[in-house]
């Protein structure tokens, strides 16, 4: 078993990285689905969902950087077209939303796909002794859990 020049098994950390391209995947496309919904809101709800959703896209931003990040210090090379990220992203892509509950119930099913891709992340670099992948999706979870509840209390459910 060899060991890269951080200390991990090579292997392991070669199908962590491309789990880490997987998510980074699911984010672009979620980004850009929320960036729609930024532009194409509409109704009564406008203003405060507008600056919602750019809150939301500013922190996915920063998520879509330290993944793509995470996947270079591992020693492997993020993914970067949008092809790929539509052929490996199960966040569907979203066009012409214009209506704020629609956006938002479409939000919380996202974070229920990623939290449930980090978990899996997350006991992927437990056993590969990838402290820094572990930190990463444990703060992403713990957030977006949040997150969840948040939106969910905004629909009423
Ligand atoms: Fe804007």
């Amino acid at each position: 078993m060899g060991k890269n020049f951080i200390g991990l098994d090579t292997e392991k950390t070669a199908k962590l990285a491309d789990s880490l391209n997987e998510l980074l995947s699911n984010y672009q496309i979620f980004y850009m689905n929320v960036r729609g919904y930024h532009w194409n809101i509409k109704g009564d709800n406008f203003f405060e969902l507008h600056v919602k959703f750019e809150e939301l896209y500013d922190d996915l931003l920063l998520k879509i950087d330290e993944i793509a990040e995470r996947v270079l210090t591992l020693g492997h090379r993020p993914a970067h077209a949008y092809s790929t990220y539509i052929e490996r992203s199960e966040v569907p892509e979203r066009k012409d939303v214009s209506d704020g509950k629609d956006a938002m119930e479409n939000i919380v099913d996202s974070f229920a796909k990623l939290i449930g891709k980090q978990r899996a992340l997350l006991n992927l670099a437990g056993e590969a002794e990838d402290e820094g992948t572990v930190a990463l999706m444990s703060d992403y979870i713990s957030q977006q859990e949040k997150t969840v509840w948040m939106y969910r209390s905004y629909l009423g459910h």
